[in-house]
């Protein structure tokens, strides 16, 4: 509902700055200046030698999620929230880190099968007896009622495993064996995903065809096993700083900036994302003593690079209520790098939204109007498909060294962390100052810009 309302003032603010409405009160256009002072209060005191500084810091070493490295940066995350009067929490989660296969067999009329049998990733534990049968790439149209109460014997190509299972299991297969595909040698492939509670296996595809010929000539009872497999699970942490809104003046509503502070195993991630990190605590710094009527929640998260998985963990953790409130979430992903290009904010669905609205217009105040584009791949996806308006703030191209052991400090630009830290604080500020909307229904504050679609290159 609060979301609503702030969509609505945005639209109102276009139409009074586009001339369709007549200003309520006052006739003073805001100029360049004027917008500027609106800002200042909080782009002033943003500081990129802080920022930088925090670099300095998180991007001494990798921080893999679930590794001491990711645990020394997550409580210097911790006591950098705190040191600015942050209530701050810890949040623990679980995440998948490794696959151990166990054992796993396929025996042929009661024989044991001679190749080398390969779990699956995510395979179940468990054995199935049944006739073998071949369905080639096991797409949509070549998997029928046949395999029902069988063993399906599949090609690798073409789709995914993760279809290619689900197509014979919704024809109810107990079983898998994949054969690797064409040109491809050895047998060392394949993840099942969760549900797919059938035993999968993959073998060569030397094997897999002197099978697809054996079938052609006689039945085969197959049966496949899988034992001792499972997931290795890590613990991970997400961080979270919660300002309350002014006690008289609060409107229920949550802004929400976020960045990742775990790295790949590559590389210290200075830019990826050390440099999110930083810009999340001097906003949360600079927001720590600006009274707002709005709760500021400023967040790190851990495993983004496992798979979004302490970002999903967070937003699963909000309650219906709460997620309603959460009017936009901020998430800050490379921001720094020297070497990559200009600014842009992505949404999952390549569509505007309120992040968006007041990003653009933040941007042209500061520095650049800013563009949208379409992509997921970060922290903001879980919050969007929450139903909260979200965007992530990044530079593309992106420059060569992210995901590698030169992901580091020499390449942050100081004028990146500034400009990004500037218009984040400034859009955020606009949203949770406590005289909106009534500045903006006076006309005093800055309105919105338009601003374009962009599909550059990553
Ligand atoms: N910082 C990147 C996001 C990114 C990478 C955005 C490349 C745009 C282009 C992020 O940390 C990342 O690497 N994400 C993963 C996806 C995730 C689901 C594991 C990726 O893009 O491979
Ligand atoms: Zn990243």
């Amino acid at each position: 509902m609060y979301r609503k309302t702030l969509t609505a003032i945005l639209a109102a603010g276009l139409a009074v700055s586009s001339g369709i409405l007549p200003a309520e009160a006052g006739n003073n256009a805001p100029n360049e200046q004027s917008d500027h002072a609106f800002d200042n209060k909080v782009i002033k005191k943003v500081d990129s030698e802080n920022m930088y500084e925090h670099i300095e810091v998180l991007a001494q070493q990798p921080r893999e999620a679930g590794t001491d490295g990711e645990w020394q940066g997550v409580q210097y995350i911790k006591e950098q929230f705190e040191s600015y009067g942050y209530e701050t929490e810890i949040q623990p989660f679980e995440f998948n880190k490794g696959f151990e296969r166990g054992t796993s067999s396929i025996s042929l009329n009661s024989e044991e099968f001679s190749g080398d049998v390969h779990t699956f990733t995510g395979s179940v534990n468990s054995e199935a007896e049944a006739p073998l049968v071949y369905v080639g790439l096991a797409s949509e149209e070549e998997v029928d009622e046949e395999v029902d109460g069988k063993i399906a014997l599949i090609e690798r190509g073409q789709i995914p495993f993760y279809n290619k299972i689900q197509n014979v299991l919704d024809k109810g297969a107990v079983g898998v064996i994949m054969f690797n595909g064409e040109g491809n040698t050895g047998n060392q492939f394949g993840t099942a995903y969760e549900g797919q509670d059938i035993p999968a296996v993959a073998i060569t595809r030397e094997g897999g065809l002197e099978l697809v010929e054996r079938l052609a000539a006689e039945d085969v009872i197959a049966t496949v096993s899988v034992e001792g497999a499972g997931y290795i699970t890590g613990t991970s942490h997400n961080v979270i700083a919660k300002k309350a809104p002014h006690p008289n003046k609060d409107n229920g509503q949550i802004v929400m900036v976020g960045a990742h502070h775990d790295s790949v195993s590559a590389g210290p991630g200075a830019n990826d994302d050390a440099s999110g990190v930083a810009a999340v605590l001097e906003l949360a710094r600079v927001m720590a003593n600006i009274p707002t009527d709005t709760e500021l929640r400023f967040a790190t998260y851990g495993a983004e690079e496992k798979g979004l998985v302490g970002s999903y963990h967070y937003a699963g953790s909000l309650s219906d209520e709460e997620a309603d409130n959460i009017v936009g979430h901020f998430q800050l992903d490379m921001v720094g790098s020297r070497d990559a290009g200009e600014l842009i904010m992505f949404t999952p669905d390549g569509e505007k939204n309120l992040v968006t609205d007041y990003g653009s217009a933040a941007g042209a105040r500061v520095s650049e109007t800013v563009p949208y584009g379409q992509l997921g791949r970060s922290d903001h996806v879980p919050f969007f498909e929450r139903g909260i308006p979200a965007a992530l703030f990044i530079h593309a191209p992106l420059e060569p060294w992210y995901h590698g052991p030169e992901d580091t400090i020499d390449k942050i630009s100081k004028e990146k962390l500034q400009d990004v830290g500037e218009i984040v604080g400034a859009a955020v500020y606009q949203i949770a100052r406590p005289d909106t909307p009534a500045l903006e229904n006076a006309n005093v504050a800055p309105g919105p810009v338009e601003y374009d679609f962009d599909d550059r290159p990553l």
